[in-house]
């Protein structure tokens, strides 16, 4: 898929929540499972499988009921959660982009067996199938986001940032804050206590790279290159309440 429509869903899409339950056709599934042998990796080198499954390999009471479901398993190094996030949401948005819905399922869980099959460590699911309710905002006014000035210290690559601003995020938590100095974009992620981090730290680094997903398309359509130094905490102003996982150089 081309970046540009890739763009122009990032303003429009949103979580689909309700689905025609009949199965999608083999054709629509095979072009699903080819875009996810195309997903480009935030951080190389970390081995990841996704897999399409169905209704049926999923315990159902804490999802939503859709006909599909993709699984993500991955190895547990260094980043993993964010560039899961990353990745991801690029199928999130291949999806809105051909007419179906999607709905990240932080809470689900595939069935024992999927689950014993994998060697790496199961990390989160995304629902899909054909939508029975809007696929998209009618009016960008729809996104109930935190204000711009609310997720970065100064008016600046504001383009950029807006694709961030609107990105999906667990229980729409935006956990996202950046620190620009110069043509470098500290990346912060809320900082929680203890009691909600045992749920919420592994989603909020599933957020990250997420907006890291839109800010590196929104970077494309800008014509601008973006390089990612993730792990490396070179941040000097880390605003109270926040924790850095990197920077983001834009040229
Ligand atoms: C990591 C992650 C986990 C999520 N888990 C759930 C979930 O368990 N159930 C659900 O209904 N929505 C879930 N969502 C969807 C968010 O609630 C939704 O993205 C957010 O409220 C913003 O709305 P939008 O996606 O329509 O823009 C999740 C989103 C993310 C990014």
């Amino acid at each position: 898929m081309d970046n540009a429509k890739f763009y122009e869903t990032i303003y429009k899409r949103k979580s689909v929540r309700k689905y025609d339950m009949n199965s999608l056709d083999d054709k629509t599934l095979d072009d699903v499972k080819g875009f996810i042998s195309k997903i480009d990796p935030l951080i190389p080198g970390i081995k990841t499988d996704l897999q399409v499954i169905s209704q049926n390999d999923v315990k159902s009471f804490m999802s939503i009921k859709a006909p599909h479901y993709v699984v993500v398993f991955s190895e547990n190094k260094e980043g993993y959660l964010t560039n899961i996030g990353f990745m991801l949401q690029q199928l999130d948005l291949y999806l809105s982009a051909n007419g179906l819905g999607a709905c990240w399922q932080g809470m689900a869980k595939p069935a024992k067996d999927i689950v014993s099959k994998s060697e790496l460590e199961f990390v989160i699911m995304l629902a899909f199938g054909k939508p029975a309710e809007n696929l998209y905002r009618s009016d960008r006014s729809e996104f109930k986001r935190n204000s711009i000035d609310a997720i970065r210290n100064k008016a600046d690559f504001d383009e950029l940032l807006e694709s961030v601003r609107i990105a999906p995020s667990a229980t729409n938590s935006q956990p996202w804050h950046f620190d620009i100095e110069g043509n470098k974009l500290y990346v912060n992620c809320i900082k929680l206590n203890p009691i909600k981090a045992l749920i919420m730290e592994k989603m909020n680094k599933i957020d990250m790279g997420i907006g890291l997903c839109h800010l590196s398309i929104a970077a494309k359509h800008l014509g601008k290159n973006v390089n990612f130094s993730l792990g490396e905490s070179s941040a000097q102003n880390v605003p109270k309440g926040y924790f850095n996982i990197g920077h983001v150089e834009i040229n």
